[in-house]
């Protein structure tokens, strides 16, 4: 695992209102929830919309294409909507020294 610092200053996170980050080419989702950050995969497993641009519902992150729902501390598609599968949720942290999200993966 290694830590990659996202160019997104932790403050600059609203409530439940993701954005786009990217990392080696992979889009992420970051959002604030409950005062905690989160970092899941920006990708829909379905058929690629855009996490990012999602919301957030009843501890879920809901894809803005079809309403794939996935829960947001660990990714897992819900099973009312099992046409999108499992995506990833990272461990994420605020680096000290430049207030930026950072995660490992
Ligand atoms: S692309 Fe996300 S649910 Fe279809």
């Amino acid at each position: 695992m290694t830590r990659h610092e996202l160019g997104i200053d932790a403050k600059s996170l609203k409530e439940d209102s993701p954005v786009e980050a990217e990392i080696d080419g992979k889009k992420l989702a970051v959002f604030l929830h409950a005062g905690k950050i989160y970092v899941l995969t920006g990708t829909c497993s379905h058929e690629g919309g855009p996490l990012y641009d999602g919301s957030i519902d009843d501890g879920k992150l809901i894809c803005p294409w079809h309403s794939g729902a996935f829960e947001i501390g660990t990714g897992k598609a819900d099973e009312n909507t099992p046409w999108a599968t499992d995506i990833v949720a990272y461990s994420a942290s605020i680096d000290k020294a430049s207030g930026k999200v950072a995660i490992e993966m």
